[in-house]
């Protein structure tokens, strides 16, 4: 089931900056529900919200004049409350956090917000000398006091003219935190994953190596995600500079070979294997023991082909999900496709690794699913662990439609 998030828009400038929040939430798996005070909707349309959302937005504590079902609309912050995961308030006025942290219960939102037992992460948004103001710091304090979260204002120029801290926090920055509250999602609870993920390095001689720009973020990020949602996780991970993730069982590898026979030693006991490492596809066979030296005006390599781990697991997969990656600097679509094919993925996730910003060693990508099914998924640009999260539910979906039809 996908996270669910009551989003709070509050009545400010950046409430526009709310609308990038819903789709950085929805790219990333959850299903947003948008109420919004009175003054947000003088920022910002309910129309919008409901646009990007795919739902009626709640602008008012009562049903309008006229509407027939006043009981039921009297008690839709408690449904509301009840049926979803967090509620995310951005951006969260003074005003909203001085009434949320005195209990004040004057509309939809501050009514919903007495009304939820479940965890609260708060966007503010504000004047300097207003975000400064002890006033404001005090209910921030009692608010942090009660477990909710808080996402500091950035420093920078603001809409009234003064530059200093009060600029809302870019909402991609407000969805990683919101996605990876998701703690309660164990949708992978008795799966095994077996991850790749990093370059391997394919030694020239003892001090020099063949590698390429993979930072391990994506396969990383993958391994979190997974772990988070209940999965036993083995990574086994090419040389990177990164912290193994929690509760991940790492297995480190340098080359293509040792990435092979790590693999296969785990094979077994996998149920899913995700391969997003940046495997070298030439090496030197038998590398010189000692440095060479530098004595020829030229330089000639021999280099033979490495093992293709992604082709002979998928000829040994069995029953278990396989999912390729796919780094193209041009046709992404059909080259992906074209893998999936011709080694017997259920998935290859294609990705350009020429765009500023995404690909190798970035925080973000952005990537099409191209499945077994038939399916195509874009999956826009958004942060690698927005992206990691995606690509599990749509897995998860794919095994589902697999088993379906078979
Ligand atoms: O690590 P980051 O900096 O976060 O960057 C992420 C990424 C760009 C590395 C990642 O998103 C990605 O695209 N990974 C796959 C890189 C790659 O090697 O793509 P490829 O198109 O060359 O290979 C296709 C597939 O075959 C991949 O699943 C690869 O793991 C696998 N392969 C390739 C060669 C080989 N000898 N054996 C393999 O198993």
């Amino acid at each position: 089931m996908p996270m669910r998030v009551a989003l709070g828009v509050g009545g400010g400038i950046a409430a526009y900056k709310a609308a990038e929040l819903v789709r950085a939430l929805t790219s990333g798996g959850a299903a947003v529900q948008v109420v919004m005070t009175d003054s947000a909707q003088r920022f910002i349309t309910p129309l919008t919200f409901a646009a990007l959302t795919g739902r009626k937005v709640i602008t008012s504590l009562f049903s309008s004049a006229g509407d027939e079902d006043t009981l039921s609309s009297s008690i839709e912050h408690i449904r509301v409350a009840q049926e979803h995961d967090i509620l995310v308030v951005a951006p969260a006025t003074a005003d909203l956090m001085a009434q949320f942290s005195h209990g004040l219960a004057r509309d939809f939102l501050t009514t919903l917000y007495l009304a939820f037992t479940g965890p609260v992460v708060l966007a503010p948004a504000m004047n300097t000398n207003m975000w400064l103001h002890p006033a404001t710091q005090d209910n921030c304090k009692v608010l942090e006091s009660r477990g909710h979260i808080i996402v500091s204002p950035g420093d920078g120029p603001l809409a009234c003219g003064m530059v200093g801290p009060g600029r809302m926090a870019e909402p991609m920055q407000i969805a990683e935190v919101v996605l990876s509250h998701n703690a309660s999602k164990k949708d992978l609870d008795g799966e095994t994953l077996l991850l790749t993920a990093g370059p391997t390095r394919e030694a020239l001689d003892p001090v020099r190596f063949i590698s390429n720009h993979s930072s391990g973020k994506m396969g990383y990020a993958l391994a979190a995600a997974a772990a988070r949602r209940g999965a036993r996780v083995i990574l086994v991970s090419g040389p990177v500079k990164l912290p193994p993730p929690d509760g991940v069982q790492i297995v480190q590898v340098e080359s293509a070979a040792q990435m092979r026979a790590a693999v296969l030693q785990h094979l077994d006991a996998s149920t899913i294997i995700i391969k997003s490492a940046a495997v070298a596809d030439y090496h030197l066979e038998n590398p010189p023991k000692q440095k060479v030296k530098k004595t020829a005006a030229r330089l000639s390599l021999d280099l033979t082909p490495t093992p293709d781990i992604l082709a002979e697991l998928g000829r040994k997969k069995g029953g278990r999900l396989l999912i390729g990656f796919a780094a193209e600097t041009s046709n992404m679509v059909a080259e992906a496709r074209r893998k999936m094919e011709t080694k017997n993925c259920d998935m290859v996730v294609g990705n350009l690794v020429n765009q500023a910003g995404l690909g190798f060693d970035s925080d973000e990508n952005e990537v099409t699913l191209v499945m077994r099914t038939g399916e195509t998924v874009q999956l826009p640009r958004a942060s690698k662990r927005a992206i990691a999260e995606s690509i599990l539910d749509h897995l998860l979906k794919l095994r589902l439609a697999l088993y379906a039809s078979s």
